[in-house]
């Protein structure tokens, strides 16, 4: 039984994320899902305590699986939790350009693996971007997101 670190920007958090962080407890016993700022998106929609929040509901239904934010560099809040590699999923060929560069670069700063998860076939399409898009116009989210992110988005562009 493991540690592992599943960082991300969780903005919101979507059925993609859930299948990585089960699959992830499936293998290694303990997923610490982290809160993350991406500075690629400064400018997001819930706050970090509200990701936080909506996470750990999402996520309640997974053993040996906590949420937390951090701040920093994800491999600082690797080390902070004995982690023993980074997991990332990986939906798209684009996916995996982004992550190997992350990855070779936290590798090469911290020697902290990260191993990949691929997402489930069906899934491949989800994203938090236009999960953010289709919910500020109103449009149908259910099948790509848990409930609690659903009724947050809801209440958000009320
Ligand atoms: O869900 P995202 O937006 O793809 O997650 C990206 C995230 C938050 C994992 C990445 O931006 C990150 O690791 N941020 C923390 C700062 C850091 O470690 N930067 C160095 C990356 S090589």
């Amino acid at each position: 039984m493991s540690t592992v670190l599943y960082p991300g920007s969780f903005d919101p958090i979507h059925n993609g994320h859930v299948d990585v962080v089960a699959q992830a407890a499936e293998l290694f016993g303990n997923v610490v899902v982290a809160v993350m700022h991406n500075p690629d998106k400064p400018s997001g929609l819930l706050s970090t305590s509200e990701r936080v929040r909506i996470a750990r509901e999402s996520l309640a239904h997974i053993p040996g699986v906590t949420v937390e934010a951090f701040t920093g560099l994800a491999v600082d809040a690797a080390s902070s939790v004995n982690a023993l590699c980074i997991v990332k999923g990986l939906r798209t060929p684009g996916d995996f350009e982004i992550e190997q560069q992350m990855a070779h670069t936290n590798f090469s700063v911290s020697g902290i693996r990260t191993v990949y998860v691929p997402c489930q076939p069906g899934l491949s399409h989800v994203s938090s971007r236009f999960i953010r898009d289709i919910a500020q116009h109103g449009g149908d989210i259910s099948s790509m997101v848990p409930a609690p992110v659903a009724a947050a988005l809801a209440a958000a562009f009320k």
